[in-house]
């Protein structure tokens, strides 16, 4: 007995999970009780260099009409095709385990239901923190906690820029470049570099967080780190801090969630999380705090989180379907929420004296954190103080 599974899409992460299937295929033959065979390599390309090229077909239908597949991996990435097939794998009872973060954050709650209503499941651990485990451990681990806020750096990419360019001294574009080439960014970079990524990452944190509450991609606020100058580099370091994009996630009647570049102090955790990995940090209410640390793209590090939900897939029945909501619920508007900045300035004094309704503390003498301030204020203090620039500020 074996159990057959097809995969969607050969690209940097399908193929590892190729790779990581054949590769340890004794053990999770072992550890699943049966053989997981790839019968399907369902792709628009031949791979005729490849060692599965017998395995790839460019014909869905020779896919989906076969009646032996019981687990499908979406690895196509994007939200048209993957969506598609998605949806023609789950009605078919097909059990979907994928990394798509797009599909996942914008189609969830859909999807979800379809998995239900055909017996089977939609699991999506590697779309979120590459080859860590996070997605899981928030659903079963921590289970029993109320989650109160999640921060984390889930673009490898971005870390992976910023990190270059503050240790090797590499401007913005060769730092790219070199992530490309190492298959981390999106095919289209725009997604990592201005932050959505990151933004379609933490929607699904959010609404884990939040109970299956949808929390949507577009409610969430987003700036990526194409502004970020070497000389900001600088400055974060004459403070004793990093520049890293966060991801926010507060809980609350109206949860909070955004993402920002963020002066990360060097007692924070997240400060010693460089190159591609990824870090989240969770808050529970009986948990305290717990951080989720590794590689957080790349080919087999993401292969390796498909592959775990291609056996709890393979083991698991009756199928776990955890419900999203099909409405979006409301967060807190972007500009109402409460943050502490850094603000860069040449004379503090002149911001001290104008953050007064603040509580403040001087970093340096150009820097002045300014505590919960909102974000609707900011403009008229930075304005009123005559300072440079303001960034976000993690402790
Ligand atoms: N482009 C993504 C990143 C890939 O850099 O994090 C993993 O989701």
């Amino acid at each position: 007995m074996a159990i057959n599974i097809a995969i969607l899409g050969f690209g940097t992460v399908g193929s590892g999970v190729a790779e990581t299937l054949d590769i340890n295929k004794d053990v999770i033959a072992k550890r699943v009780g049966e053989e997981i065979i790839v019968k399907h390599i369902l792709d628009v390309r031949e791979f005729p260099e490849s060692r599965f090229a017998d395995l790839v077909t460019l014909d869905a239908d020779e896919v989906f009409t076969d009646k032996d597949i019981k687990i499908a991996v979406e690895t196509i990435g994007g939200a048209r095709i993957a969506y598609e097939y998605t949806k023609r794998a789950l009605s078919s009872g097909i059990s979907v385990v994928t990394s798509n973060k797009e599909l996942v954050s914008t189609k969830g709650p859909e999807l979800i239901e379809i998995a239900k209503n055909n017996n089977c499941c939609y699991l999506f651990e590697a779309a979120v923190g590459g080859g860590i485990p996070i997605i899981r451990p928030l659903y079963k681990c921590l289970a029993a906690n109320k989650i109160t806020k999640i921060a984390g750096i889930v673009n490898g990419t971005t870390n992976y820029i910023l990190s270059q360019m503050k240790d090797e001294g590499l401007d913005f574009v060769t730092a790219l470049k070199q992530a490309q080439e190492n298959g981390f960014a999106e095919a289209n970079p725009s997604a990592d570099i201005d932050g959505i990524d990151a933004q379609r990452k933490l929607s699904i944190l959010s609404t884990i967080a939040n109970d299956g509450d949808y929390i949507a991609p577009e409610q969430i606020s987003a700036e990526g780190i194409s502004a970020i100058t070497t000389d900001d580099m600088a400055f974060a370091a004459s403070i004793g801090c990093d520049i890293k994009l966060i991801a926010l996630y507060e809980a609350g009647e109206k949860p909070v969630a955004y993402v920002a570049p963020a002066l990360v102090d060097k007692s924070n955790l997240l400060y010693n999380v460089n190159g591609v990995f990824n870090a989240i940090m969770v808050d529970g209410n009986s948990l305290g705090q717990a951080m989720f640390y590794g590689q957080g793209a790349g080919t087999l590090p993401t292969a390796s989180a498909v592959c775990g939900d291609i056996l709890e897939a393979a083991v698991s029945e009756p199928y776990e379907n955890r419900d999203w909501t099909k409405e979006s619920v409301e967060i807190t508007p972007y500009d109402e929420i409460a943050a502490d900045i850094v603000i860069r300035a040449d004379v503090p004094a002149k911001v001290i004296g104008a953050a007064e309704a603040y509580e403040c503390e001087v970093l340096s003498d150009e820097a002045i954190l300014v505590k919960g301030i909102r974000h609707k204020d900011i403009a008229a203090l930075v304005s009123e103080a005559g300072a440079k620039s303001w960034m976000h500020y993690l402790k």
